[in-house]
């Protein structure tokens, strides 16, 4: 008999939202923190997990379906077979190896290029219609390489970019002037890691110009401050990996809101890669990397035409430079 007595339905319910399922491909800090993320926020009715350790893989899956009781209702899969994320509307990619303390990201490439030889093919075959959100390092040249391995438009495939190092830079931002975080627009482009390029003619606070305000002030020394920052910003995963081992809840935040933006239409701009050729001079070949881009349902709508100063457009077409120079020695 069954639990329930259905009750007389007369027409089949209206589905009020979009059935969504999410991948996730690597189950380790990065993996199981946008996991949690994803689950906490719910972002998805279903989410897959993929790892190359069974054992640590079914744990993890265990673990999460246990929150059960205390999560909305997501229905939680795991198998080192890609054939569980047929359907996805999002795949995360985050499987790969990391840095060790004091090891730079692009130095991560060749080790992660052999992985996502065997990660995006099967994506791609399995989810032919969802978007690629890569977070392995080195992240901008792995978006580069999953665009080119699942031949998806580039409107579909993106990088978690500086989305994260932006979130850093607004945190130290509103920690110097005790303000909230969410009230300073701040952005970072460019490379994800060591050439990423603060671009200071955008900072505001509450609507506030922060550079033309200093100067009007003439408060030079604060200028020195947010160099200073920023150089804190490039140093914080370097500092975080020396102390824990690992990054991972920054980055779990900063992918579940990507994914938000993304699956809800939120038409929310951030800072992350993208093929980036054409935009702000850049010029030399199909690069990734980060510029201000509009996230919808439609995955990059398009990416803002932020004011750069000379200099800040000659860091950011330097930084595209530092990236192609990695980029061309894959013969992709
Ligand atoms: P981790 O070592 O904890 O996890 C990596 C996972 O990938 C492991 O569970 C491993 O079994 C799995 N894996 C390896 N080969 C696989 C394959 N072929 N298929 C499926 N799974 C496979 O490393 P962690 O800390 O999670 O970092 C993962 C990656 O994310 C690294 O490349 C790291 O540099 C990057 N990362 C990127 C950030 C960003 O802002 N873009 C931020 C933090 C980390
Ligand atoms: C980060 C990783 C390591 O936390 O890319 O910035």
């Amino acid at each position: 008999q069954a639990f329930f007595k259905p009750i007389q339905q007369t027409a089949p319910p209206s589905p009020t939202k979009r059935h969504t399922k999410i991948s996730v491909i690597g189950a380790g800090n990065v993996g199981m923190a946008i996991a949690q993320t994803i689950l906490t926020q719910d972002l998805a009715d279903e989410l897959a997990l993929v790892d190359a350790k069974p054992d640590k893989l079914r744990g993890e899956m265990l673990d999460l379906q246990h929150a059960a009781a205390f999560l909305p209702r997501t229905r939680i899969l795991a198998a080192n077979d890609y054939a569980v994320t047929t359907g996805s509307d999002l795949c995360i990619v985050t499987a790969g190896a990391r840095q060790n303390p004091g090891e730079s990201r692009l130095s991560l490439l060749q080790r992660n290029l052999a992985l996502f030889r065997s990660i995006v093919p099967p994506l791609a075959k399995y989810s032919p219609d969802a978007f690629l959100l890569i977070v392995s390092n080195p992240v901008d040249v792995l978006t580069y390489v999953a665009w080119k391995l699942s031949g998806f438009p580039s409107n579909r495939v993106i990088g978690s970019g500086t989305n994260l190092d932006s979130s850093r830079f607004r945190f130290l931002i509103a920690d110097h002037l005790d303000v909230n975080a969410q009230d300073v627009q701040a952005y970072i482009v460019g490379e994800h890691g060591d050439s990423s390029v603060a671009l200071w003619s955008s900072i505001s606070v509450g609507g506030v110009p922060i550079l033309s305000f200093l100067e009007r002030q003439e408060i030079a020394y604060e200028k020195e401050t947010l160099e200073k920052i920023h150089k804190e910003v490039v140093q914080s995963a370097y500092e975080v990996i020396s102390l824990k081992g690992y990054t991972s809840w920054a980055i779990g935040y900063s992918v579940a809101n990507l994914a938000r933006s993304i699956l809800r239409d939120q038409r929310r701009i951030h800072p992350v890669s993208v093929l980036a050729k054409g935009f702000y001079g850049i010029s030399g070949g199909d690069v990734f990397l980060s510029l201000p881009a509009q996230l919808g349902r439609s995955g990059v709508l398009g990416v803002t035409n932020v004011h750069l100063t000379e200099e800040e457009g000659q860091r950011l077409r330097d930084s595209a430079k530092t990236i192609l120079e990695v980029q061309n020695q894959l013969g992709l």
